[in-house]
């Protein structure tokens, strides 16, 4: 029977072997991870389990709240707050930061999330997934909204679990990305693919197209040319795909290549773009990097960015190493 590598033993792997986690982070993807085996049941529930709709609340983005958007970040706060290994956390659908409460230990890690992410996809069966990000705090006694403050470069972890026809853990501690799936007869996340790699050339982009006359010129040029295909100055056909959950599109993109792009555009033009850089661009970035592939804002590195606030938006370019390149080139030529 071939050896099968339990989440566990990666992780342990990686602390002894490697030298490349401390046991409390380890403890810390244990529990992220359990946490969303709890979510995907929730998921896979659906109109069976009262987790379908509305939550009728809106977030402090100004979004309606699912149902399945409180649940996650329901799970995720009592899963994590308990074992000692976090100081606080962070989450799209809570406007401050959550502080470790006073019961419990307080440990040295920041944590930060996308609960649920492709709300839009819950109700229609499409996948959808949970994005997360691990910090260290900062020195210095108690915890607030400033320790968070920090690029992307200093992240310890991050990873995301996609709930798709399989439930799909991909993980990164900085030593390349590792791919696990959910047995869910044993309940445990079991090691399917390590070492993930973005090709570096693509024939497939995903953006949403229907935003077209609301981007700046750039972007108009690199997805026109696409568009040309064959015929035009790439000299190759295109093919698109937009699920509508970054989780699901970042993760077509990290098994078989692509660029995914969501620019800022001229809806909103003070917002830097729709996504956001602590818990959705970060992570996914630099599981992308790790892949080999590269993610921008256009002009810099995702990751080199130093937040401001919380919930600061950014916009993203990710995927295949040339393409990201071209696009990001494309921003600095008149
Ligand atoms: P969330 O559901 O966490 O708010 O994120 C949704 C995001 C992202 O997953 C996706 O790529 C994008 O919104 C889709 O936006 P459009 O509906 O504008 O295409
Ligand atoms: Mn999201
Ligand atoms: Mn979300």
């Amino acid at each position: 029977m071939p050896k099968r590598i339990f989440l566990t033993r990666y992780l342990v792997e990686q602390q002894r072997l490697e030298g490349h986690i401390p046991p409390e982070l380890r403890l810390l993807l244990e529990v992220v991870a359990r946490a969303c085996k709890r979510i995907s049941q929730a998921v896979n529930k659906g109109a069976l389990g009262d987790v379908m709709g509305s939550a009728e609340s809106e977030n402090v983005q100004g979004e309606m709240q699912k149902k399945l958007d409180i649940i996650a970040n329901e799970v995720l706060i009592e899963a994590n707050e308990w074992g000692g290994h976090l100081a606080a956390m962070a989450s799209e659908e809570m406007e401050g930061i959550y502080v470790v409460p006073n019961r419990y230990p307080q440990g040295e890690y920041l944590l930060m999330f996308d609960p649920l992410d492709g709300s839009s996809n819950i109700d229609v069966n499409v996948s959808i997934g949970t994005i997360f990000s691990v910090l260290v705090k900062p020195e210095g006694a108690g915890v607030s909204e400033q320790d968070f403050l920090q690029p992307g470069t200093k992240q310890v972890a991050a990873g995301y679990c996609v709930y798709g026809p399989q439930t799909t853990l991909v993980l990164t501690v900085g030593d390349g990305v590792a791919v696990f799936t959910l047995d869910r007869e044993q309940g445990s996340f079991i090691l399917t693919e390590e070492d993930l790699r973005v090709p570096e050339d693509t024939k497939e982009f995903a953006i949403n197209m229907s935003n077209e006359r609301h981007w700046a010129t750039p972007v108009t040029r690199y997805i026109d040319e696409c568009l040309q295909g064959k015929d035009g100055v790439r000299g190759k056909d295109f093919n698109m795909r937009w699920v509508g959950s970054m989780v699901a599109d970042v993760h077509r993109i990290l098994t078989r290549g692509g660029v995914f792009l969501y620019p800022w555009d001229k809806r909103e033009p003070d917002k830097a773009g729709k996504l956001r850089l602590m818990y959705e661009a970060n992570p996914m970035s630099w599981l992308i990097e790790q892949a080999g592939g590269m993610a921008t804002n256009g002009k810099q590195r995702i990751m080199e960015i130093t937040p401001t606030k919380l919930h600061e938006r950014v916009s993203v370019f990710m995927g295949s190493k040339n393409e990201v390149e071209r696009v990001t080139r494309y921003h600095s030529e008149p």
